[in-house]
């Protein structure tokens, strides 16, 4: 006898294939018959920026202005306490910011939490210069009005690991539960399309419009998408680190707000660290 139950699955799937095509990117509710020229556009934009970049220029990376930035508030005394961040210890040490992005997310027992890069950040703004978690996050992410210094210092200190290895430790048992909890999540379908990472990100090959959707079950896929964050985002006009591009997929998931460095962000970027360990890491890229 036939299976009858192999039709179904297979329209559930293009369904939500279709269902994937149509969704609009973030903030874009132009008419589709409009967002063709924007593709174009953003694609020449890109196009522009990496003949210069070909060109020998690394620095005509606009990201680079963010590291700048970034380096400068580092040892700029801010907050209440009015300290500077050079007793911060991203893993590596107080103050040292040479490799420690490659060897993050990680257990910070200070903070009795598995953090990100931008978790640590916060982390140290917040208890070493006395500044406020909450106006901190209200600008987490730049816009045309105002500089995110969660960004900028984000985009200084991952710059300080590039041309190393990812290679996110794996020794405390908050670490390995961190994986444990983002594999969970990133295959858990959920919201309102009843979508998980894996339905755009589980399989080589699929698009949305013109945009390739990396498949972190292929470790050269992986990696690519690892090395290359923060990354400078043209269609943004602005840097943007992996809490930003997860805060986007949720919201492409119809989820609830993702909370900026909560624990289900960062364990999902675990994960993906994890999947793409071996990364050779070369920040800020430029990205559409
Ligand atoms: C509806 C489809 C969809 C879902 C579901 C989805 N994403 Fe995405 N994701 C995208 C799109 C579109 C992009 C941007 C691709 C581009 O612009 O090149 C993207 C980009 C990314 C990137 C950056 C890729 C790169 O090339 O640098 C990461 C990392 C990512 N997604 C992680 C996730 C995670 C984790 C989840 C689950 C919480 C998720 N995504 C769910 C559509 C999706």
């Amino acid at each position: 006898m036939r299976d009858h139950t192999i039709p179904g699955v297979a329209l559930a799937i293009l369904a939500m294939i279709v269902l994937a095509a149509l969704l609009p990117e973030p903030r874009r509710s132009a008419p589709a018959a409009l967002v063709a020229p924007g593709q174009d556009r953003i694609e020449a934009e890109l196009e522009r920026y990496r003949s210069m970049m070909a060109g020998g220029d690394p620095f005509s990376n606009p990201g680079y202005l963010n590291v700048d930035r970034g380096e400068q508030l580092w040892s700029t005394p801010a907050g209440q306490k009015n300290a500077d961040l050079s007793i911060c210890d991203l893993g590596k040490g107080a103050g040292v910011v040479v490799g420690a992005f490659a060897a993050l997310p990680r257990y910070f027992a200070d903070a009795g939490r598995v953090l990100d890069l931008e978790g640590r950040l916060l982390w140290c703004m917040v208890h070493i210069q006395g500044r406020s978690a909450v106006e901190l996050i209200k600008l987490r992410f730049s816009n045309p009005d105002h500089t995110s210094d969660l960004e900028d210092l984000s985009a200084f200190v991952a710059s300080k690991s590039n041309g190393m290895k990812l290679a996110p430790p794996l020794g405390h048992a908050r670490e390995k539960a961190a994986l444990a909890a983002g594999e969970a999540l990133f295959f858990r379908r959920q919201g309102p399309f009843d979508m998980s990472c894996a339905s755009c990100h589980g399989v080589s090959g699929r698009r949305i419009r013109l945009q390739p959707l990396p498949a972190f079950s292929e470790v050269k896929e992986a990696r690519a998408v690892m090395s290359s964050w923060p990354a400078y985002r043209v269609s943004q006009n602005a840097l943007r680190t992996m809490e930003h591009r997860l805060y986007d997929c949720f919201w492409q998931m119809r989820l609830p707000k993702a909370d900026y460095a909560s624990d289900g962000v960062i364990a999902l970027t675990s994960y993906l660290a994890h999947k793409g360990a071996g990364a050779v890491i070369q920040v800020p890229s430029i990205k559409r």
